[in-house]
């Protein structure tokens, strides 16, 4: 990894891991030009959820979401590539399925679900602090 490169922890989550959308989001990526430095498929505990999600303990979407994040497989997935935080932000699109633009993962592949939780599709780490520790969450030998 070079100076200017950054990584990014990007997770295929269990609405798109169950509805085969893992390959076309890694596809995205790559098209992109970032590169894959880590990946791992896996059911994740409410203990990494936790701590993933700590930002947002005691609002309202928290329990759905810890819910939702738990209720399956995930692709996890480490990125590298100049810029690559904010550039998967722009691929992934706005948290908001029905307010994706189109051309975006959530805008082409999202729609709204019943319940309280958007299934979005994807997440991205939004700042190199945050990509460090997210990072060290999902894969702590890297
Ligand atoms: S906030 O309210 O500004 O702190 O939310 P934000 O940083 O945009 O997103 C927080 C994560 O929770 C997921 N999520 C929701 N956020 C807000 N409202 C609802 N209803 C909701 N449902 C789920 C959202 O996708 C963010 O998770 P990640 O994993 O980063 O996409």
């Amino acid at each position: 990894m070079t100076e200017q490169t950054e990584r990014s922890l990007i997770l295929v989550k269990p609405d798109g891991f169950r509805r085969g959308l893992t390959g076309e989001v890694i596809r995205r990526i790559e098209a992109k030009g970032y590169t894959l430095a880590a990946l791992s498929v896996l059911t994740p505990t409410r203990e990494q959820l936790a701590a993933h999600y700590a930002e947002h303990e005691g609002k309202p979407f928290y329990e759905p979401l810890l819910d939702f994040m738990a209720s399956g497989p995930v692709a996890a997935v480490v990125i590298e590539g100049q810029e690559c935080i904010k550039g998967f932000r722009s691929l992934a699109g706005a948290t908001k399925p029905t307010e994706a633009a189109p051309g975006t993962i959530r805008g082409d592949l999202g729609r709204k679900w019943a319940g309280t939780v958007d299934e979005n599709i994807v997440h991205g780490s939004d700042s190199p602090e945050s990509a460090a520790r997210e990072i060290g969450i999902w894969f702590p030998s890297l």
